[in-house]
């Protein structure tokens, strides 16, 4: 586990005030004050205490202060009465109202805003190498254009931070540059040297995944809002020691298991990083590589915890977050998970054609578990396909790739080219389906 925001590490035991607000017209999914709810629960994962809400309506966002000048004196009021040391805005906060509102606040007041806190609470639970390096390099590129002389300074005083230098040490400063500059300087070679680390794991772990396809064993990818219930449902399926607690992002690296459907067909289901609204787009992009491996998957299993109030709004999180990393056309099945705690009917979705199937489950109590396998196995069946495709002789690129991306059955070298039958996802078939000779 690596920490990073060191000087975070001595105000957490502290008290702070969140700030949400509406601006009209405006349609978010979750309404300001249940944003704020769940900002509250990031902020105690962070091990934070919240004495106090501020919130505004607003026609826009002013561009300095974000917030009106009437409501900074009011929660500057507000921390007075409160004691909390801490601001937490709901929302990303842009390079420019950071540095006037820190100005305003002053230097005993810690200014947060929602991506700092979720990268913080990754930074928090990755447990592996690649989730550790992937939030170092989110929390650099988040912080890089942010970086002020005072915030360095305050990151000196508490011992480390992302301003220190890659040696720990405070870098040397070139002819005429200020400090801020060679601070800069530093973070940009940490961000150059960080990239460089994940290419090796990535590297390493692509090795794995081709090892995977050549076995054919499909993979089934958990995905779901944070806290849905995926750790626990891969341990009821699998008896898999995956952490579960009940925090927000448990989980931040894929943990594969293999497990037997009921006719005895084996495949790898993988728990991957939970989902959450205003997912910081710094780490959307170091996560990218990691969340790819749901694209490659052969079926994604979309796990909803059906008795929280904003179900249906996480749904519509999830499906967006999926659509900015690109997942394609993968087979979706939606598991509506903790049907102990919930009765009556599941609520129903406007996009249900979009799922194979639905299942209701309740990971803990291990119920439903045989009817989502056999849904599994169904959807599986329904999509996995044995295809023969005929490529030219030319095209030696094709044939590894195929071999790369699928199970390969036969191969037979003929005049007309290399006739290979693979077993194959329906992504791969719709790239290569111009090759295809017919369906087995
Ligand atoms: P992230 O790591 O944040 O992505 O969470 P996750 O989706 O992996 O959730 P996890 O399995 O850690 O479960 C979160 C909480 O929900 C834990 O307290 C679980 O015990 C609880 N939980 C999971 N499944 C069920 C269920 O079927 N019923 C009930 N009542 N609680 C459940």
């Amino acid at each position: 586990m690596v920490r990073l925001v060191v000087e975070n590490e001595a105000i957490y035991p502290e008290k702070a005030v969140l700030v949400g607000v509406h601006v009209r017209g405006s349609h978010p999914l979750l309404s300001m004050h249940e944003s704020l709810d769940e900002l509250e629960l990031l902020a105690k994962t962070a091990g934070i205490e919240i004495v106090g809400r501020s919130t505004q309506n607003l026609q826009e966002i002013d561009p300095s202060t974000y917030i009106g000048s009437g409501k900074v004196q009011e929660i500057i009021e507000l921390l007075k009465e409160t004691s909390a040391k801490i601001v937490i805005f709901d929302d990303e906060l842009s390079p420019r109202h950071q540095r006037d509102l820190s100005e305003i606040f002053g230097n005993s007041i810690k200014l947060l805003d929602r991506s700092a806190l979720i990268l913080d609470v990754f930074a928090q639970h990755a447990s592996t190498r690649e989730g550790a390096l992937q939030v170092e390099l989110a929390q650099y590129e988040y912080r890089l254009p942010r970086l002020t002389r005072q915030w360095t300074h305050l990151a000196r005083q508490g011992g480390g931070g992302v301003a220190r230098g890659g040696n720990g040490g405070v870098g040397l400063r070139g002819p005429g540059e200020t400090q801020l500059e060679v601070d800069k300087r530093e973070i940009k070679q940490k961000i150059k040297k960080l990239k460089e680390d994940l290419d090796q794991v990535r590297r390493h772990r692509s090795k794995q995944r081709t090892q995977r396809r050549k076995s054919g064993i499909p993979v089934v990818a958990l995905v779901g809002y944070t806290n849905a219930g995926k750790s626990t449902l891969l341990n009821t399926i699998t008896q898999a020691n995956v952490y579960v607690a009940d925090q927000l992002f448990a989980t931040l690296d894929p943990t594969t298991r293999k497990l037997a459907l009921p006719s005895g067909r084996e495949i790898l289901m993988t728990d991957t990083v939970g989902f959450i609204q205003k997912l910081p787009t710094t780490l959307v992009a170091a996560f990218r590589a990691t969340l790819e491996e749901i694209s490659e998957a052969s079926l994604i299993l979309h796990v909803v915890d059906v008795s929280h109030p904003h179900a249906l709004a996480h749904i519509e999180a999830v499906e967006d977050t999926l659509a900015e990393i690109d997942v394609p056309p993968v087979p979706r099945l939606l598991v509506w998970n903790k049907m102990d705690r919930w009765r009556g009917d599941v609520p129903s979705i406007p996009n249900s054609q979009d799922y194979a199937d639905q299942v209701q489950i309740s990971a803990r109590a291990n119920t439903g578990i045989e009817k989502l396998l056999t849904s599994i196995e169904a959807a599986l069946t329904a999509y996995l396909r044995a295809v023969r495709f005929v490529i030219p002789h030319d095209r030696g690129d094709l044939v590894a790739s195929i071999y790369d991306l699928a199970h390969v059955l036969e191969r037979v070298d003929c005049e007309q080219g290399v006739v290979l039958t693979a077993q194959v996802s329906l992504s791969v078939y719709n790239r290569y389906k111009r090759f295809a000779l017919r369906e087995e």
